[in-house]
């Protein structure tokens, strides 16, 4: 299996539990005091849906689909936007990588590289949009 075949079916056992999006803004809240502070207006039920699809557009581009959806998350979070300083997005993974590793009862340090590499492209160009 390759490492997007990996990391879809990681990200499937994640999504079973709603719970993995609460934990992921959990721990991307903590993560910095600029960071809670961009959610402090937002209807986080709403965001933790939104996010799902967004974590699984990143994988669907990592294996090939179309990355217009990912070029509109890099519109709406530039500095224009959303205005989301680039560094934040390290913040963003690690907080992700660490969702992950709380609840994919299948984790592994290798499933960890998978998923950075396949996250890398589509962080990068929403990143890169700023
Ligand atoms: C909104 C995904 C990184 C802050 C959104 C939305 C999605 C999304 C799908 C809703 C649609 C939209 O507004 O365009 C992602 C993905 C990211 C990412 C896939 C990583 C590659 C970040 C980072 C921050 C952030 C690093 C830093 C604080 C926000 C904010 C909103 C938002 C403030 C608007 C919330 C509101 O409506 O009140 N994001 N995001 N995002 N994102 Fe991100």
């Amino acid at each position: 299996m390759n490492n997007t075949d990996l990391v879809f079916q990681s990200y499937g056992r994640c999504c079973r539990n709603d719970e993995f999006f609460v934990d992921f803004y959990n721990f991307f809240m903590s993560s910095s005091d600029a960071i809670r502070n961009r959610f402090e207006n937002t209807d986080m039920g709403a965001q933790r849906h939104l996010l799902r699809n967004g974590v699984m557009q990143i994988i669907l581009v990592a294996r090939g689909m179309s990355d217009r959806k990912l070029k509109d998350l890099g519109e709406s979070h530039n500095r224009h936007n959303h205005n989301i300083q680039p560094e934040w997005y390290d913040l963003w993974e690690d907080s992700l990588l660490k969702t992950v590793r709380t609840h994919d009862p299948e984790y592994t340090p290798a499933l960890r590289e998978a998923w950075r590499e396949v996250l890398k492209p589509g962080i990068d160009l929403i990143r890169g949009a700023y």
